[in-house]
């Protein structure tokens, strides 16, 4: 009896045009579009191993080691059900094919970041499960025509079945048919865009961004300017500052959005606070950073984004990520030392920070250690990845292989 089984793996994006706003909460269709980055899966991931056996009773799937309840009709199964559609697709076809869409399907999936660190995870977990089980189908579908699944999981995973420079396109169409994922730019056109990401401490559990965006589409008058008149714009105004690897450009546009996105929030009835002042902290200081570039007859060297929470992304062009991580480390001492995956430090390491000439040090106070508790330096990175059966998540039996 052979082995149907496909192991992906999937990045994070982050936004640098929000999505913020469904006009269609069951098939999670937006009310603007939004554009994200691919970041590197060499350092941020969800792999996912599906199999389909004739010998499974039911659709499970596990968590990082844990079983999660596949809801009927919810999110999870509207995916897996989409996939084996498009599987009998393939089996109508061509009778040859082995009728997989008739087995259920055991998947595990794990995330190489702990959830812990106040990332999300839906994003690369939506796009490895669909990715995965298009492998096991070996479905002819394109990464597009996959996002539109991804979509029906989690909004912005449909923005993760691409690498690089990708745009979730609204679209028009009632059955969201043309509300997908299409890339921009392959990371391989400016592949000189890395990123730090600095997790910050938070013990309060926020809105959720699914339930934070309906109470935005519901009362916030600002959200209706924005969908109307800001977006579109920026939508072509930062598509073509990365086919022109215009960093000034892009990184404007990105603040801007990042800081109209927690505007709306604001105007939502009741508020919502995704940023705190370690959030602020930073903005500050890539503010002044800035500030010092222009003045000097320079451009921006570094823009910052936030999503539903207070973890601030720095997008930087590669050669400031130095300079970069000894401001946030002088203001935000680490409770570890910090792991340079590019080697910038070398032995000696990043020691306590510094400013760049002409930093006025007065616009931020220093931090307790541990307020911002772990900075991740990646990159702009691929799409999902078909991995060998060696790096599979299930084992011969069908069930999760330990975590150990
Ligand atoms: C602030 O994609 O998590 O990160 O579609 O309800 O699952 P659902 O929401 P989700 O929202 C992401 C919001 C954001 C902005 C973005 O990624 O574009």
């Amino acid at each position: 009896m052979p082995v149907y089984q496909a192991t992906v793996s999937a990045p994070v994006n982050i936004a640098c045009i929000k999505y913020w706003g469904k006009r269609d909460t069951k098939l999670i269709l937006p009310t603007n579009s939004s554009l994200s980055v691919t970041l590197d899966q060499d350092h941020l991931r969800s792999t996912t191993t599906s199999r389909a056996d004739p010998s499974f009773e039911k659709d499970r799937l596990w968590l990082n080691g844990k079983e999660e309840v596949i809801a009927h009709g919810g999110r999870m199964a509207t995916c897996i059900s989409e996939l084996k559609r498009l599987r009998r697709e393939v089996e109508e076809n061509n009778a040859a094919e082995p009728k997989l869409s008739a087995f259920a399907v055991h998947i595990s999936s794990l995330n190489n970041f702990p959830t812990a660190a106040g990332l999300a995870s839906s994003a690369s977990g939506f796009a490895a499960l669909v990715a995965s089980l298009a492998a096991l189908y070996q479905l002819p579908a394109s990464p597009s025509t996959l996002s539109l699944i991804a979509r029906q999981g989690s909004g912005s995973a449909c923005r993760s079945l691409f690498g690089g420079y990708v745009a979730w396109q609204e679209g028009t169409a009632p059955d969201g048919s043309d509300s997908l994922a299409v890339e921009v730019a392959p990371r391989e056109h400016w592949p000189s865009l890395h990123a730090l990401i600095c997790v910050v401490s938070d013990d309060k559990k926020g809105t959720s961004s699914t339930s934070g965006m309906q109470r935005t589409v519901e009362t916030s008058p600002l959200l209706q300017h924005r969908i109307k008149h800001v977006v579109p714009e920026r939508m072509r105004i930062i598509s073509d500052a990365i086919r022109a690897r215009d960093f000034d450009t892009f990184a404007r546009v990105t603040m801007q959005d990042s800081n109209q996105f927690h505007a709306v929030a604001l105007d939502t009835d009741p508020p919502i606070f995704y940023m705190n002042d370690v959030s602020r902290t930073i903005i500050a200081i890539i503010t002044e950073y800035n500030r010092v570039s222009v003045a000097a007859g320079g451009k921006l060297k570094a823009a910052y984004t936030y999503d539903a929470g207070p973890n601030a992304v720095i997008y930087a062009p590669e050669e400031n990520l130095k300079e970069i991580v000894e401001l946030i480390v002088n203001y935000f001492p680490q409770p570890a030392p910090f792991k340079d995956p590019f080697g910038l430090f070398g032995s000696a390491g990043v020691g306590e920070g510094k400013l760049v000439e002409g930093f006025n040090a007065a616009v931020a106070k220093k931090f307790p250690v541990g307020s911002v508790k772990n900075l991740i330096h990646t990159r702009v990175g691929d799409g999902p990845r078909k991995l060998d059966d060696a790096e599979a998540l299930l084992g011969p039996d069908g069930q999760p292989k330990s975590l150990a």
